[in-house]
């Protein structure tokens, strides 16, 4: 099991939008390790579990770390103990900060686009890009205002001048117009993208005349890398010479784990480029978020990504 380092107490619990809430985490004494925008914690839940959860406070606040927690009654249990199962007060075990969804030190002004708990890092690069007067617009996609995490952030002033918030209702003729958005592009504009695997999609497809390395997602978690459809395959790695086989139903990252292998992730998702691993033989079934077709060729990202035949060989 994962170790954490870093024992925290939540200094504030609070509900912001419907079945979701704000977790303050403080240390006893002293600063917390330092984060870049788009930076995420790994929290063990009072159940066990270990979840993962974008930081939405300024990277310049040092004395806590803020998290938001939707809970998901059809999810793994994880945010169920997180939001169920715990109280101001308590201590949580949490990891140091780490980041593979940075902002590009390249881009002049950038583009952020969130779909509903996706705000987190978001909203983090947001105070970043206020705070050091660069140029941003922030477009937040929600349902309704009910469901709205950090809605008072996003609509007072000074963020307010940079956001475009809009809610569907549910209803799909109120889809926002991505490919409006994504038509013109500013100079050196990067975008960054955090929701729904949908809405990802929809802004890759919408955004997909913008330059290679110009644009960045995160999932948050809501990838579904296994299908009841997926065939067995086997893994040969040749550096080690083991052979693994990967079940339908479990992930490659997932089925090295269980051989013993300590592969390095993050998201678990597609999205961040933790596990991302050569290829050297076989043709892998991509289902990631972040190769483009010449990395494709080279590449496999673990985590989420397939065999399409009977065997892939890989540079591990
Ligand atoms: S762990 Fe993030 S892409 Fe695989």
């Amino acid at each position: 099991m994962e170790t954490l380092p870093l024992r925290v107490r939540i200094a504030r619990k609070q509900s912001i939008a419907q079945d979701t809430w704000l977790f303050e985490l403080r240390r006893e004494n002293g600063e917390l390790p330092a984060f870049d925008a788009g930076s995420h914690i790994a929290v063990q839940t009072p159940a066990g579990q270990v979840r993962r959860y974008s930081l939405s406070n300024a990277p310049f606040e040092r004395s806590h770390y803020a998290i938001a927690v939707k809970r998901e009654p059809r999810g793994q249990g994880g945010s169920l103990s997180l939001t169920d199962q715990t109280r101001e007060g308590d201590w949580l075990s949490i990891s140091a900060p780490q980041n593979y969804f940075p902002l590009a030190t390249a881009a002049r002004r950038s583009l952020l686009i969130a779909g509903g708990i996706g705000i987190t890092p978001l909203l983090s690069m947001a105070r970043h890009l206020q705070a050091a007067g660069h140029p941003f617009r922030l477009v937040y996609l929600t349902r309704a205002p009910g469901q709205t995490a950090f809605l008072d952030d996003c609509t007072r002033s000074p963020m307010a001048a940079h956001t475009v918030l809009h809610h569907t209702y549910g209803d799909p003729r109120r889809a926002f117009d991505l490919a409006a958005l994504l038509a013109e592009r500013g100079q050196d504009e990067h975008l960054y993208c955090c929701g729904s695997r949908r809405l990802m999609q929809a802004v890759r497809t919408a955004a997909s005349h913008w330059p290679a390395g110009t644009l960045h997602f995160e999932d948050f978690g809501s990838a579904q890398p296994t299908h009841e459809s997926d065939r067995p395959y086997t893994v040969r790695l040749a550096r080690s010479g083991l052979t693994v086989e990967v079940r339908p139903g479990i992930t490659m990252l997932a089925a090295l784990r269980e051989a013993g292998i300590d592969a390095p992730s993050s998201c678990e998702s597609g999205t961040c480029g933790a596990c991302r691993t050569r290829v050297l033989a076989g043709q892998a079934e991509h289902r990631d978020f972040i190769l483009d077709e010449d990395e494709q060729e080279r590449d496999v990202i673990i985590c989420v990504s397939r065999a399409q035949g009977p065997e892939l060989v890989l540079d591990l």
